[in-house]
């Protein structure tokens, strides 16, 4: 097992990543102190590894909620729900909720936490890619409402996150394709020669090699742990998380946030910002190529849906990341070199759009 730290001083916590953690019952006891504990998991989920949690807390009081599964029940009522049976259970503020599942388990059973009783411990088992090395480090949690996905929310950090590598091996392909979108971005954002062992050790990461999984996750929480201690509210770097996000959540928005899921959107969203990074100087063709290639070699689409220019403006300016009127961008000056900026020729953005979406 490897143990690396998100450093928030009163609010620090250890991230857990290795093979077999949840079998491993003393580890699950030492991160949840609580004797009352709300367990959020899904229909698919709860039936693979809820099992391995009952049986670790076999001497507290364990109620289960078991969501239905998908992106569509990331929201209020589903909340409203959980927070009923925290009431009728008459759960305290010395209460724990431990989110078993993907980040839709993760986000809103985390918002769940971060409001009942002005907020209560959670605990993140994460169980899809995606979710141990992005959304269950963080302490991003939300809810989705009508107008826009995640517009419901709050900061609230875990007290610990417990990655099994081994849980991985239930996950569907595409699923496991689109948390390596997000593994490729860390390396694009700071960390070339993480991108370059990436490149030499892309197959296995796909055949689920279990230590290159690991040292994946590791690598990957490590770098977002990094930023979240030097800028948890997003005032500032933490925007870098976003690289390929805005162009992402375009596309998740314009096919109604069911045809592509969010990591695949991610995927092309990394393809269009090193486009846009080439059009405006700052990125080499060569490197834009070397991008391309490994979410090719990753399984990932990088060809942008044609949802039009003008339709995928208007979702990015719809979307969290704009100050002042102005959409802001995560580009490339090189690959493991981003940066934020609103301080582009509209032309650039406008062409790169046409260029990747269609008139
Ligand atoms: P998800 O939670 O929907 O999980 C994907 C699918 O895999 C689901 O059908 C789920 O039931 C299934 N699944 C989960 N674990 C499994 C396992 N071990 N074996 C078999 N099936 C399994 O999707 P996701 O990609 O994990 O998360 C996406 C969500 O995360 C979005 O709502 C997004 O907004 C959010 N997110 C949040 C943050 C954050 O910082 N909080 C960051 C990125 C994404
Ligand atoms: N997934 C982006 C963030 O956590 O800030």
């Amino acid at each position: 097992m490897q143990t690396l730290t998100v450093e928030l001083e009163d609010r620090s916590y250890p991230i857990n990543i290795g093979a077999g953690l949840l079998r491993q019952q003393s580890l699950l006891q030492a991160a949840v102190p609580a004797r009352d504990i709300l367990l959020v998991s899904n229909t698919t989920v709860a039936p693979l590894y809820a099992g391995a949690v009952r049986e670790a807390f076999a001497d507290r009081r364990v109620v289960e909620v078991t969501l239905p599964d998908g992106e569509q029940h990331k929201s209020l009522a589903t909340a409203g729900r959980v927070f009923d049976v925290l009431v009728a259970n008459q759960f305290g503020r010395d209460a724990l909720v431990l989110a078993l599942g993907g980040g839709v388990v993760g986000d809103l059973a985390g918002f769940v936490a971060a409001c009942y009783q002005r907020g209560v411990d959670f605990v993140q088992v994460p169980t899809t890619l995606l979710a141990q090395v992005d959304s269950s480090v963080g302490g991003k949690t939300a809810v989705n409402h009508p107008g826009g996905k995640n517009l419901i929310g709050a900061f609230h950090q875990p007290r610990e996150v417990l990655a099994d590598t081994d849980v991985l091996a239930t996950l569907p392909e595409r699923e496991l394709q689109a948390g390596i979108a997000e593994i490729i971005k860390y390396g694009m954002i700071c960390d070339r020669g993480f991108f370059a062992w990436l490149e030499q050790h892309i197959d296995a990461l796909r055949a689920r090699d279990a230590p290159v999984l690991s040292q994946a996750i590791y690598r990957s929480c490590q770098i977002k742990a990094q930023i979240v201690g030097r800028d948890e509210r997003e005032r500032g770097d933490r925007a870098l998380l976003n690289l390929g996000h805005t162009f992402g959540h375009a596309i998740e928005a314009a096919t109604g946030y069911v045809e592509w899921l969010h990591g695949e959107a991610v995927g092309v969203g990394l393809a269009v910002a090193a486009q846009m990074s080439q059009r405006l100087g700052g990125l080499a063709e060569a490197e834009v190529a070397r991008v391309q290639k490994l979410l090719e070699r990753a399984g990932l689409r990088t060809a942008a849906p044609r949802i039009g220019a003008a339709q995928a403006a208007r979702f990015m300016g719809a979307d969290k990341k704009v100050k002042a009127g102005r959409v802001r961008l995560v580009l490339l000056r090189a690959i493991g070199e981003a940066y934020i900026t609103g301080d582009y020729p509209d032309a650039a953005l406008q062409d790169t759009l046409q260029a990747q979406f269609g008139a």
